[in-house]
């Protein structure tokens, strides 16, 4: 069962593999605090999952807006697609699409997925989302821009923040978990379209409104 008795999605199914997901939480072996990997094979077994709360918000946005196409950077073993997939499926259909670039990754997110019985719900992009994420084929009601570390350069939440905020509906949201600077310097240049606040959410988790 859930350990969270009163979070807002009802199915059994789904919280038992969100349970699951959550008791299989794991650092890498000798990491300390923000892991300092760069090459996302390497961390095939992990799945550095969104948290519990953000799913959960994730989950009641997406049921407010009667979402029926959202986005995620990235999926990982599914965690934060299993929210996504739970509110568009409660609303009557839809799709997340998904994105990641660990093949074994992309596998045991469609199984979390089957196991919850979401699979229709979902569609996973294998490969670099700054590829698989450039046509999102028409708009989408909500994004999460998760991240991963990058040795220099920008970095991948904002490379991705910038391919996808033009498919994002106005009236739509996006949720960021890493609070990458250069991201968050994008997502609060008011010339992006974007209002913003910070929810006091593991380290701080963006949340994002577009108004133009
Ligand atoms: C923080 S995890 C995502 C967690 C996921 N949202 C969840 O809640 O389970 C980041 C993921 O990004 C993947 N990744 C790294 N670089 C990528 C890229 N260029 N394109 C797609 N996925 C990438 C990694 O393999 C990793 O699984």
């Amino acid at each position: 069962m859930n350990d969270r008795p009163h979070g807002p999605i009802q199915d059994p199914r789904v919280n038992a593999v969100i349970a699951r997901l959550q008791g299989a939480r794991q650092r890498p072996a000798g990491s300390r605090g923000a892991f300092d990997g760069r090459d996302p094979h390497a961390y095939a077994e992990q799945g550095f999952s969104i948290h519990p709360e953000q799913g959960e918000l994730i989950y009641l946005l997406c049921r407010g807006l009667r979402a029926t196409r959202v986005a995620e950077f990235a999926t990982s073993v599914g965690m934060s697609t299993l929210y996504f997939a739970a509110a568009l499926r409660d609303n009557g259909g839809g799709t997340v699409i998904g994105s990641e670039i660990v093949p074994a990754k992309v596998e045991a997110a469609k199984r979390n997925l089957a196991e919850a019985g979401l699979v229709d719900y979902a569609e996973i992009r294998e490969g670099d989302a700054r590829q698989t994420l450039r046509d999102l084929g028409g708009p989408v009601d909500f994004i999460l821009v998760d991240g991963w570390p990058r040795e220099e350069g920008p970095s991948l939440a904002r490379e991705v923040i910038e391919i996808v905020a033009p498919q994002l509906l106005v009236g739509g949201y996006v949720m960021n978990d890493n609070a990458e600077p250069d991201y968050l310097a994008f997502i609060r240049d008011p010339q992006n379209g974007f209002v913003s606040m910070t929810l006091p959410i593991k380290r701080g988790t963006e949340l994002s409104l577009k108004v133009r």
